[in-house]
């Protein structure tokens, strides 16, 4: 295993397709309540549509050689995206700046994990997010059944706020 680390431009984001579509089908897999909602979620209608309304992106791929393996995708955007038809994912109130950041997508191949890969790209996403002074609100999404990603980041600082969507989500948040 040879494992290096690569910044994804925003346009070169279709090479993440295929493993974007796998986290897809990993989140319905674990998930009890309201697993239909993953039939509707793939690379066309949660990647692409997240990467053009978002202010700043960060993906972050990890290659074995020259194939990717992982990728984490962080964003920010304005607070008033995460309140509308589909959920109100938070209190806006309870968060006084315009802008929050938020850790998206994380997945990396089965055969890579518990390898420390995940640690590296959830750090420097963390890095990333951190050097904007205005941002002082991170949120992360964990879909339901999905208890190792919980353990993943609580083990890394963030704390479980509510569920939303009769336990669909669960919102963690850094404060
Ligand atoms: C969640 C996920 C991204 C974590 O990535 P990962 O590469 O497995 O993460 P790491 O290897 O850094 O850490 C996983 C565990 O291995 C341990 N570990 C870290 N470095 C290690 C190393 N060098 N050798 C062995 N174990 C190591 C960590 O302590 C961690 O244990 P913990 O969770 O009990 O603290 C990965 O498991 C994954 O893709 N899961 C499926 C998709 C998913 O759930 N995505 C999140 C959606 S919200």
């Amino acid at each position: 295993m040879s494992i290096h680390y690569e910044v994804i431009s925003d346009d070169d984001i279709s090479c993440l397709k295929d493993l974007c579509n796998e986290l897809m089908s990993y989140q319905k897999s674990k998930s009890t309540i309201h697993s239909e909602l993953f039939d509707s979620m793939s690379f066309e209608t949660r990647m692409i549509p997240s990467v053009k309304s978002a202010k700043k992106n960060y993906i972050l791929v990890a290659k074995d050689d020259n194939e990717i393996v992982g990728y984490v995708y962080s964003n920010i955007s304005s607070k008033e995206t995460y309140s509308n038809v589909f959920a109100t994912f938070f209190d806006l109130d309870s968060v006084k700046n315009e802008d929050v950041g938020c850790l998206s997508q994380f997945y990396i191949r089965e055969e890579y994990r518990n390898s420390g890969i995940g640690s590296v790209l959830f750090n420097r996403s963390m890095d990333w997010l951190s050097s904007f002074k205005s941002i002082k609100d991170l949120f992360i999404f964990v879909s339901n059944g999905n208890d190792n990603a919980l353990k993943f980041y609580q083990g890394k600082g963030f704390k479980v706020s509510h569920q939303i969507l009769d336990g669909f989500i669960t919102v963690l948040r850094n404060t």
